[in-house]
């Protein structure tokens, strides 16, 4: 019998005779079921993908196998087909082919199905395509996936979730589809737990911290979530074993207490300190700019660090008096995602692992193309990624030495615009014949050393409202730079560079301002930067004067900004949890929208023609918002993993699909893959 026909035989015939009758004792017969087909593991482990481990909702690790002669049975589609929602399926499709997968989510407290539970699929290394591919399940629990690759691999698995739940079966990630009874889809049962310490996103763990008076809180989330997420597991561990101390007399809990608190202050004023050598250890590998190479004075002085000596002191003490003393534990209800999700049963995620040592901050999609193209900022290179293969090609730029891929951008021909943060590189990477055009943009005024400041950190650069490389009207790139708190122009045709100096804060360094984002006005007259500790200033691009500034509040943090195509520019805020909505002609700021969970830390914000929505991607909440500028509401993406880091969101304008990655520092501290979304709406 032919593949096709053997799945409709499946399909089609079970339907009349298998009813759905009571779905708790489906589910009591499945478990019982399964359970009994349970097999012991075969000798060897198996493979899984890279990040898993960090997959928001685990599953238990004691794997299972599958038997060999069963194997060719797993692209069998097995359909409860009397089910009211699967009859509705039937009218509009025509049933799963091969490469498809229907199953249910069910919670195996009430019985009842589970809707909005993020099914993942896992698949070993060596399969082609995605890494990870992840759907939502129905109002009555079902998932399907399409485009499987078939025959499914033998280790893949299933992993099943959603807030306030955990995985029970399977027990070991497996489907086990051999082992579902005729008639019966694979099942997924959850069961609602009362701690979720070990499923919320770090941004939970600073819900419960006051503001401060001096918008400490927002301070914190600004210089502490630059690099990996704020709490991140480290950062919990270590301020568990500040409260693990003892000492003093036995039982003398006041003692205890008055020594806790010193530790409490002495140990996060040395995490602060240790953080600002860290700025020099997260430069690429064979840096000139790195730990070893400079000296300790220059190696803990704040003037080259993303937070000031003022802040540093202020964010110690905000943290030895407000952090939480136990993040063991969290009770149900005390982290919501506080919006609406915003995904559909057509909503697929798909996730492609890089090797661990990577470290792709940000990844996009090329214009007319299948590929998608991320800045390894850690390896000295750029990828290409095949969306439907997985494959991965790498390339060095035309450099001798680091560069530090950092920001990428494509343009409208579908090459790719690189900034790198060493040796002040730019480049210009033409996809097709693969080569590139690199140049140097070293303001003059810059000393001649290799610490921080004697590098400009080529930064963002220009960018329009589909954020694609933009240029002024006179034809120039605008870039900031982080080293010298500037804005640098580079003529492409010309090579001609300038520099331009921006709004200065009494009390920062160059680098405490860390200057960020970078767009260009619809007229292409007007040029906006932000600055994390700063404002939100722009440039005539003709006479290179400043002009509007934005005062914001310390700490709110406005990082990477996008315009839309009606003259509003759209401002994350980092530190305060939200987005500004700024009238390019007035220059004011004509309404601030909190975002769902006020600790998501904005990063950076795209704006969606197509939809006319704001898209935001997050550092801190393992989530995507979409924001409705029309209402101000917004709804929720659940990424698939922990410490799901987003710097950029890169819009595909042809198929609409969302396009990010994971960017933890240091590199493998978090999951390291690129992400690829089918919205679903
Ligand atoms: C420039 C990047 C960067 C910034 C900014 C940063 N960190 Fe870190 N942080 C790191 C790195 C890298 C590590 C990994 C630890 C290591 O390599 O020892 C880390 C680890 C930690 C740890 C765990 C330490 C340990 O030994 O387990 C704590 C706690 C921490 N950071 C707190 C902070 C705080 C508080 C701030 C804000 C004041 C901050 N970080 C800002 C880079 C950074």
């Amino acid at each position: 019998m032919a593949q096709d026909s053997l799945l409709l035989w499946l399909w089609w015939p079970r339907q009349v005779t298998v009813g759905c009758g009571n779905i708790a004792q489906n589910a009591a017969a499945t478990i019982s079921y399964v359970r009994a087909l349970m097999v012991p593991p075969m000798e060897g482990s198996t493979r899984g993908v890279s990040g898993r481990q960090h997959s928001h909702f685990p599953v238990p690790k004691n794997s299972m196998r599958i038997r060999p002669g069963l194997r060719g049975l797993l692209l069998l589609i097995v359909a409860c087909g009397a089910c009211p929602n699967v009859q509705a399926a039937k009218k509009t499709d025509a049933g799963p082919k091969a490469g498809d997968l229907i199953g249910r989510v069910m919670d195996i407290g009430t019985g009842q199905p589970l809707g909005e539970a993020m099914v993942t699929l896992m698949f070993p290394s060596t399969t082609p395509g995605p890494s990870a591919v992840t759907v939502f399940s129905d109002a009555s629990g079902v998932f399907r996936f399409s485009g499987l690759p078939s025959p499914l691999p033998e280790a893949m698995t299933i992993a099943a979730g959603k807030l306030g739940f955990r995985q029970v079966e399977p027990a070991d990630g497996r489907l086990h589809l051999e082992r579902v009874p005729a008639g019966q889809r694979p099942q997924v049962l959850l069961q609602s737990v009362g701690d979720i310490a070990d499923s919320v996103p770090a941004s939970a763990w600073l819900s419960s911290m006051p503001a401060g008076d001096a918008h400490e809180k927002a301070i914190t989330i600004t210089s502490c979530t630059s690099c990996h997420q704020f709490p991140s597991p480290r950062v919990r561990q270590y301020a568990a074993q500040i409260e693990s101390v003892s000492g003093g007399p036995d039982g003398d809990r006041k003692a205890i207490e008055e020594w806790r608190k010193v530790v409490r202050h002495e140990a996060w004023r040395t995490v602060v300190k240790y953080m600002r050598p860290k700025h020099f250890a997260v430069f690429p590998l064979e840096s000139p700019v790195n730990i070893d190479a400079i000296d300790w004075p220059t190696a803990i002085n704040a003037d080259f660090n993303f937070f000031s000596a003022r802040q540093g002191d202020l964010i110690a003490k905000y943290l030895a008096e407000n952090f939480p003393r136990n993040t063991a534990t969290l009770p149900r209800d005390d982290y919501k995602y506080g919006a609406p999700l915003g995904v559909t049963s057509k909503t697929v995620i798909r996730e492609y692992a890089f090797p661990n040592d990577a470290l792709v901050r940000e990844m996009v999609a090329a214009p007319d193309s299948g590929y998608f193209w991320g800045a390894d900022v850690r390896r000295n290179m750029i990828v290409r990624l095949d969306g439907a293969t997985g494959e991965t090609k790498w390339f060095k730029p035309d450099y001798k030495g680091s560069t530090g891929p950092h920001t990428i951008v494509p343009d409208d021909s579908g090459h790719m615009w690189v900034s790198m943060i060493d040796n002040d590189q730019f480049s210009r990477f033409e996809t097709k014949k693969e080569q590139w055009k690199l140049w140097t943009l070293r303001p003059s005024n810059l000393p001649d050393t290799a610490a921080m400041a004697g590098s400009a950190i080529v930064h963002d650069m220009s960018i329009d409202s589909r954020g694609h490389l933009a240029r002024d009207k006179y034809g120039k790139v605008w870039v900031t730079l982080v080293g010298s708190n500037q804005l640098g122009t580079l003529d492409p045709d010309t090579g001609e560079v300038a520099f331009y100096e921006t709004h200065h804060v009494d009390g920062f360094s160059a680098i405490n301002h860390l200057i960020y984002g970078c767009v260009i006005s619809n007229d292409r007259k007007t040029v906006w930067y932000s600055q994390l500790n700063g404002v939100v200033g722009s440039v005539d691009a003709k006479t290179h004067k400043l002009d509007k500034v934005i005062p914001f509040t310390e700490g709110a943090g406005p990082r990477r900004m996008s315009l839309d195509n009606k003259g509003v520019l759209w401002v994350p805020l980092f530190g305060t949890g939200q987005i500004a909505k700024v009238d390019m002609d007035s220059g004011k700021v004509v309404q601030t929208i909190d975002l769902p969970d006020r600790g998501a830390a904005p990063y950076a914000v795209s704006w969606d023609e197509k939809r006319k929505v704001v898209w935001v991607a997050n550092a801190n909440s393992d989530v995507i918002y979409r924001l409705d500028p029309k209402t101000s509401a917004t709804t929720v993406i659940p990424l698939p993993r922990k410490m799901a880091y987003l710097r950029q969101i890169g819009i595909d304008q042809k198929n609409g699909r969302l396009v990010a990655s994971y960017g933890n520092y240091p590199e493998g501290s978090g999951p390291s893959m690129g992400v690829v979304i089918d919205v679903g709406d």
